[in-house]
């Protein structure tokens, strides 16, 4: 593939992708990517989301919005990208998905070109954008993180998710060879907690799948976050001091600090020509 002609005519080499997942579901990676774009698009970048979760797409909720036409109607040609596209917050844009999109995986080849197509007119530049995936080890979950610079899973206290965080790190060092990820801690007690889980996982992934955990911080366990997501609001909004909000503007420039090693995955065209699977 051509990713240095690419980068050389996109005008945008800049973007960075990242991809927040799980191995468990409900650990907070909705919350985490609404969030963190919200910090992103304050501090003056240009943020696009991509709900990579297909079957519980709800990042649109989070920004107490409804998407009325998702990435399935450019799929069925019902819609171009830019009528899909929602600007949910300043700075902050966000691609839907919906039920439907499953199909995604078993697109035909002149399909998911259209869609390459169609992505690549998206006509604003965006400093980073930010997938949120399903939990687990779905295809569509692999491609996803496969094709982003950067990899973020979210990790809670919880065994299982310890567990499953693990056998998602250790199926995308498998099957894609990826041998770096970031670690987010959540629903944490405190810190020192955070950094144990940290470890824990650092320690097992380096001993038996020679991979390297970036740790991007913890975030602790807070009602006011509860409570914001039960009346659809974004906590960095409705409690801008709590615990919890400080913790996820720390992990969002934790998130901004890119490290040059990743950049040799890409631009943004690398991640959506991965992801549709036109190489
Ligand atoms: N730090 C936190 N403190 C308290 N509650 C939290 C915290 N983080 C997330 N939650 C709550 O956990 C629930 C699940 O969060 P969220 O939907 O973001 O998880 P998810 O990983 O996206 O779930 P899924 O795997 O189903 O997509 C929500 O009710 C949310 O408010
Ligand atoms: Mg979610």
């Amino acid at each position: 593939m051509s990713s240095q002609n690419d980068a050389a005519t996109s005008g945008s080499g800049l973007t960075k992708t990242l991809t927040i997942t799980s191995g468990k579901g409900g650990v907070g990676k909705t919350t985490l990517v609404a969030n963190v774009a919200l910090q992103l698009g304050r501090e003056g970048n240009r943020v696009l989301i991509l709900d990579g979760d297909l079957g519980m797409a709800n990042v649109d909720l989070m920004f107490d919005k409804r998407a009325t036409k998702t990435i399935y109607d450019v799929l069925t040609g019902n819609a171009s990208m830019d009528e899909v596209l929602m600007e949910v917050d300043k700075n902050v844009f966000l691609i839907p998905s919906g039920s439907g999109v499953k199909e995604l995986t078993r697109l035909a080849e002149v399909e998911r070109r259209n869609l390459l197509d169609q992505v690549s007119q998206i006509p604003a530049m965006f400093d980073y954008l930010i997938v949120d995936t399903a939990p687990g080890i779905d295809d569509n979950v692999l491609y996803l993180n496969s094709a982003a610079q950067e990899i973020n899973v979210v990790v809670t206290p919880d065994p299982s998710s310890l567990a499953d965080s693990y056998a998602l790190i250790k199926v995308m060092n498998k099957y894609y060879r990826e041998t770096k990820f970031s670690i987010i801690c959540n629903m944490v007690k405190d810190e020192a907690e955070g950094l144990a889980i940290y470890q824990r996982l650092s320690d097992v992934g380096a001993q038996f799948l020679n991979v390297s955990l970036d740790y991007k911080g913890s975030i602790p366990a807070d009602p006011y976050l509860r409570r914001a997501t039960k009346s659809q609001q974004l906590v960095l909004k409705s409690n801008p001091d709590c615990i919890a909000s400080r913790s996820i503007i720390e992990v969002t420039n934790n998130l901004s600090a890119f490290s040059d090693i990743e950049s040799f995955k890409g631009n943004v065209q690398f991640f959506w020509k991965q992801y549709f699977g036109v190489a």
